[in-house]
């Protein structure tokens, strides 16, 4: 079951929608477009995990895009709603809160802004336990394409997820199961739907690193919250430039995103990772205290 609620400022708390009928215009420029962006969160154990920073990138993605998107409160409203309905539904461990908003239909000068709560994934519930194995590809621009071309909307967290949803076909025609992203000069990028993060254990010092954001990849929450409960535990944290090879060494890489959480890198191209699996247990704990 998904429950869908629209932002609607004629329907204080949502409007509640049928998610298996038609309800947007053809003329939505989300559709026509792909003219929008959108936020995808975990809700589990009765909470919306990380909300306020969804709700804080979302706000610069529209920035980004100059959307104009409803105020913050309205999205917590509907949000309240639509997990209720959810709920009241087909209540299961997991689900996604997907947030989305588009630049509308052509000409209403307004937007279209929605919430949707479905089941999480299986797949990506099992990879957390399996790992997963990732090629390395080309993502056709270099790393200094961010500051160069802003039109390029670098960062931000729009609809246009077609290259990403390639990629990852890509990668499963090939017998894989995700993709990390390298720029045309060579440096780490992210996954098609996640961050990467590579650990290293040095005698009793542990250290944590992930690809720079001057890259133009996505600020990702969850890299965000795992840092910040690191940073309590001791760890030193660090940020790119990360070359192909530096993952290779790594003692511990990981993929990760709200919805599938901490899924361990198995091999890159067929060479295997290494996993200490000390430090899988620490991240994986400061992940599950992640609210
Ligand atoms: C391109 C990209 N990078 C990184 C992430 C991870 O972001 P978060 O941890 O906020 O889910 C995502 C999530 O979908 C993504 O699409």
């Amino acid at each position: 079951m998904t429950a869908l609620v629209f932002l609607d400022s004629d329907f204080p708390a949502g409007r509640i929608a049928d998610a298996a009928t038609a309800q947007l215009s053809v003329l939505d420029q989300g559709v026509t477009r792909g003219d929008g962006i959108f936020e995808s969160a975990l809700y589990s154990r009765g909470v919306v995990r990380k909300l306020d920073a969804h709700l804080a990138r979302m706000r610069v993605s529209a920035s980004t895009c100059d959307l104009l998107i409803p105020h913050e409160e309205d999205w917590r409203t509907a949000i309240k709603t639509a997990v209720a309905a959810y709920d009241a539904e087909s209540p299961s461990e997991e689900a996604v809160v997907k947030l989305v908003a588009t630049r509308g239909t052509e000409g209403t000068g307004h937007g279209t802004s929605w919430v949707m709560v479905s089941p999480a994934p299986e797949l990506g519930r099992k990879q957390r336990e399996s790992g997963v194995s990732v090629i390395f590809l080309d993502r056709g621009y270099d790393s200094r394409v961010a500051e160069r071309a802003p039109w390029l909307l670098m960062g931000a967290k729009t609809l246009s997820y077609a290259v990403n949803m390639a990629a990852l076909r890509h990668a499963r025609k090939l017998g894989a199961d995700d993709v990390i992203f390298v720029s045309s000069d060579g440096i780490v990028l992210e996954g098609p739907t996640s961050t990467v993060l590579m650990a290293h254990r040095d005698g009793d010092t542990k250290r944590l690193i992930t690809p720079t954001l001057e890259t133009g990849i996505l600020p990702g929450t969850t890299q965000g919250a795992i840092f910040a409960a690191a940073r309590e535990a001791g760890w030193e944290l660090g940020y790119g430039p990360l070359t192909p090879q530096d993952l290779l060494a790594a003692e511990g890489l990981w993929l990760v995103s709200s919805v599938r959480l901490l899924t361990p890198v198995n091999s890159i191209d067929g060479t295997a990772i290494a996993r200490d699996a000390g430090l899988h247990a620490e991240l994986t704990a400061m992940v599950d205290a992640i609210a």
